[in-house]
C-alpha cells in the first residue's frame, strides 16, 4: 500500500479540520491566535491523530465522527511542544522547521499559546460531546483516558522525571518511565480512543492496546536515536541537543545498535499484536514499520 499517501490524506484532514476551530490570526486578542497558529501550521508529522482515525476506521467507525477528537489529540500534544522547548525545559531554538515559540512571540505567549491549545482541547471534545453524535458515556471515558494520559499520571509524569533526570546517572527501568509516559501515554491514548468511538469490542480494544504501547515506546526511541543520527532539514529541528543537555537516552544508555535492536523488536511486538484484524490491520502495520524506520 501507498503508506505515504495514506498518511498525507489524513493529514489533509486534520489540517482543515483543525484550520477551522483556530481563529484568525486577524481576531483579537491576535498575538494569542498568531501565537496558536505559529506552531499549528504547517505543523508536524500529525502522528497522533492519524492513528486515532486509524483505529476507528479499522474497528468499523462511521464517516468522520473522529476527527473532533483527533484535532483535540493534536492540540494538546502541539501544547507539549510548545512547553518542552521553552528555556526552563529543554530550552530549544527550533521546531517543525522553524524558530521555536518563545523565541518568536517570548516565553510568555509561548506558554500561554500553550496553555490555550490545552484547554481547548477538552472544549473541544466536550463540546462534541454535547452535540450528542456519541453516546455520552463512551465520550466521557474517552475523554477521561486523555486526561488521565496527558496529567500528572502520564505525560507531565514523565516530563518530570525525563527534567529531574538531566546529567544523572539512571538505569533502564526510570529511562523505560521517562519515555513510556512522556510519550507512549498519548500515543497509546490516541489509538484507545479511535478504537473506543469505533466501537471496538473488548479483544479489539486488548489488541490496540498492545500495538499502542509498543509503537509509543518505539517512537520515542527512534526520536532519541534521530537526535544523533538525524539532520535539522528532515527533522526541521536541530539533531545533538539531547547529547549537550545530558539528557538520558536510549543511545546514551544502551548504545545506538541496542537502542535500534530494540526499537525493531517492539514494532515487531506492535505487528504482531494486530493478528486479530488480518487484512483489515494492514494500515496500522504500515504505520508500525514507518515508525520503526522515519526519519523526521
Ligand atoms: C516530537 O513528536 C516529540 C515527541 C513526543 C517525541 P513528533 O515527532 O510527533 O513531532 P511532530 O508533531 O511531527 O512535530
Ligand atoms: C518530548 O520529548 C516529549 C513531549 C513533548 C511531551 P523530547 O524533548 O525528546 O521531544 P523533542 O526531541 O524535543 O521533540
Ligand atoms: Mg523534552
Ligand atoms: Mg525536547
Ligand atoms: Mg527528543
Amino acid at each position: 500500500m501507498d503508506i505515504a499517501g495514506y498518511l498525507q490524506g489524513k493529514k489533509r484532514i486534520i489540517d482543515g479540520a483543525l484550520e477551522k476551530i483556530i481563529p484568525k490570526e486577524t481576531d483579537f486578542p491576535q498575538t494569542l491566535h498568531r501565537a496558536m497558529r505559529y506552531t499549528l501550521f504547517p505543523g508536524g508529522k500529525r502522528i497522533r491523530p492519524i492513528l486515532a482515525m486509524t483505529a476507528y476506521e479499522v474497528v468499523g467507525g462511521k464517516e468522520n465522527g473522529i476527527v473532533p477528537y483527533a484535532c483535540a489529540l493534536e492540540f494538546i500534544h502541539t501544547y507539549s511542544l510548545i512547553h518542552d522547548d521553552l528555556p526552563a525545559l529543554d530550552n530549544d531554538d527550533s521546531r517543525r522547521g522553524r524558530p521555536t515559540s518563545h523565541r518568536v512571540f517570548g516565553e510568555g505567549m509561548a506558554t500561554l499559546a500553550g496553555d490555550a491549545l490545552l484547554t481547548e482541547a477538552f472544549h473541544l471534545m466536550t463540546r462534541e460531546t454535547l452535540r450528542g453524535e456519541v453516546d455520552p458515556r463512551v465520550a466521557m471515558e474517552v475523554i477521561d483516558e486523555i486526561s488521565k494520559a496527558a496529567g500528572f499520571t502520564g505525560m507531565i509524569a514523565g516530563q518530570v522525571v525525563d527534567i529531574e533526570s538531566e546529567g544523572k546517572k539512571v538505569e533502564l527501568p526510570v529511562l523505560e518511565f521517562i519515555h513510556t509516559h512522556k510519550t507512549g501515554s498519548l500515543i497509546l491514548a490516541s489509538v484507545r480512543t479511535g478504537g473506543r468511538l469505533g466501537g471496538a469490542s473488548d479483544v479489539e480494544m486488548e489488541s490496540l492496546t498492545r500495538y499502542g504501547k509498543a509503537i509509543g515506546l518505539a517512537f520515542q526511541i527512534t526520536d532519541d536515536i534521530l537526535d544523533v543520527e538525524g539532520s535539522r532539514a528532515s527533522m526541521g529541528r536541530a539533531p545533538g541537543v539531547d547529547k549537550a543537555r545530558n539528557k538520558i537516552t536510549y543511545p546514551a544508555l544502551l548504545g545506538l545498535e541496542e537502542s535500534k535492536r530494540r526499537c525493531n523488536e517492539l514494532i515487531g511486538q506492535a505487528v504482531a499484536a494486530l493478528e486479530l484484524f488480518g487484512a483489515r490491520g494492514e494500515t496500522f502495520r504500515e504505520i508500525a514499520l514507518y515508525i520503526g524506520k522515519r526519519r523526521s
